[in-house]
């Protein structure tokens, strides 16, 4: 046992982990990277099939996002935007993004992580309807087997037990409505459209039940990526979205995950045809060298909040390190990199091959159903495959292949839903690709073995 081991075991307080059970397995260190590997401290080298938390997609040794920090950091290593002031980059980045972001869009505000963003787009959305006069149309809906994040607001938002309980949430007004997943909630025989036009009605039901002057926003991601890679059925978004629009509701889109070409087009909404009001965006963002995330608005909102703040006399919130200027550089040469290397364009050419790889793996024994799109997919493992029916959750199949495969020198995630996540560095090509889903092939057997 390494000293550092024994040091992490005593001092670090780690999030989403057992505590007790860390006390004898003790921390995963990562100590380099490169391209889509890491090395951890045994020296075994690795490839990030999650790219972090969906979040490296330039990989791990991307020299011009390092260029673009030490040239920051020496040129004005801090400076904040509160009370009018900038930096180039913070402007810069301001400009490309409301010029990346759909029709519509018109401003962008700087925050330093997906959660953040998540709870600034809930007070947004407060404080557009209190400049409004409708101060009772605040409750937030979500779905159930949503993520998006972790602190008072977006832990609110958030659908999964997991990252609730014992924290006394929801804290905030929400209704969490039912999750767009047609394989595991569609009724037998029902097909995609048919799915989605049900869930479009019950939501327009709940809001009716409700009040909506009683409801301000529904939050969505557009493929939802912890909950279990839920891709949405056929029609949903354009379904919800008419429920919305009759209801006066604003369509907040979760693009933490989805933004920056994890679907093949820049944003989840493009791919989905989500024309939203307010937009959260983070990891890869910056392919998350630094922390930063960014909060995209509608001009409608925007021209609302100007004529509040003419009342209130300013725009009342912001934090020390929104748009810092190290974290706006990285973020700004980010995008530089995606336009002039087409990384969007990689993962559309990509994306026909790491689906074939997707799909066969639904012919495994263990899989009863796999999906993907762009360069992010999942495998929802089943005890017996005509009947969907799972595995015992004690069980934690899907976590014995993510130990299986981290010994074929892979990393995956176990998602709810046993299933089994999967969302490399967007620069991976198809010779990692296979290497990728061999060794997913063979951890599956390796498990299959054991049951
Ligand atoms: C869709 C979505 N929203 C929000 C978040 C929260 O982001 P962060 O962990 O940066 O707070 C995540 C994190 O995985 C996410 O996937």
């Amino acid at each position: 046992m390494s000293t550092l081991d024994q040091i992490d075991k005593q001092y670090a307080l780690h999030p989403f982990t057992h505590l007790s059970n860390h006390q004898s397995t003790g921390p995963f260190i990562i100590e380099k990277g490169d391209g889509v590997y890491v090395w951890d401290d045994e020296g075994n080298r690795l490839l990030e099939g999650m790219a972090g938390l969906w979040c490296t997609s330039l990989g791990f040794s991307e020299q011009r996002l390092v260029d673009a920090a030490m040239k920051q950091f020496a040129e004005l290593p801090y400076s904040h935007m509160f009370t009018h002031r900038s930096t180039p980059p913070a402007i810069e980045l301001s400009q490309r993004l409301v010029e990346m972001a759909p029709d519509g869009i018109g401003k962008a505000y700087f925050v330093n992580s997906g959660s953040e963003a998540v709870d600034t787009a809930v007070k947004m959305a407060w404080y557009y309807n209190n400049a409004l006069g409708r101060t009772e149309k605040k409750t937030i809906i979500a779905r159930q087997r949503a993520y998006h994040g972790v602190t008072v607001a977006a832990g609110s938002l958030t659908g999964l037990p997991y990252a609730q309980d014992g924290f006394d949430l929801p804290a905030i007004p929400v209704m969490h409505v039912e999750t767009p997943h047609h394989y595991r909630y569609a009724n037998p025989g029902e097909t995609e459209e048919a799915f989605a036009e049900r869930l479009a009605q019950s939501l327009d039901a709940q809001i009716t039940a409700a009040g909506a002057h009683t409801i301000a926003a529904f939050i969505a991601e557009p493929v939802m990526g912890a909950g279990g890679v839920l891709i949405p059925p056929n029609g949903y978004f354009e379904k919800v979205q008419a429920v919305l629009k009759k209801h006066d509701i604003l369509f907040i889109a979760d693009e933490v995950i989805c933004g920056f070409g994890r679907t093949g087009q820049v944003w989840g909404c493009d791919t989905y045809n989500i024309k939203p009001d307010i937009m959260t965006s983070a990891k890869q963002l910056s392919s998350s060298y630094l922390p930063i995330g960014a909060v995209l608005i509608s001009d409608r909102l925007y021209d609302t909040f100007q004529e509040y703040t003419d009342r209130l006399g300013v725009f009342g919130t912001g934090s020390t390190y929104g748009g810092h200027p190290v974290s706006a550089a990285v973020a700004l040469e980010t995008l530089r990199i995606y336009e002039s290397d087409d990384v969007f364009g990689h993962v559309r050419h990509r994306a026909p091959h790491f689906s074939e790889r997707v799909q066969a793996l639904q012919n495994h024994p263990l899989v009863g159903h796999a999906r993907s799109v762009g360069l992010i997919g999942a495998i929802e493992l089943v005890s017996d495959k005509a009947s969907k029916e799972q595995f015992p959750a004690a069980d934690k199949v899907a976590a014995k292949v993510m130990a299986a495969a981290r010994a074929r020198n892979l990393i995956l995630r176990a998602v709810p839903g046993d299933s089994v996540a999967f969302c490399p560095p967007l620069i991976i090509n198809d010779d990692q690709i296979d290497e990728m889903f061999d060794a997913v092939t063979d951890a599956l057997n390796d498990v299959h073995q054991t049951l």
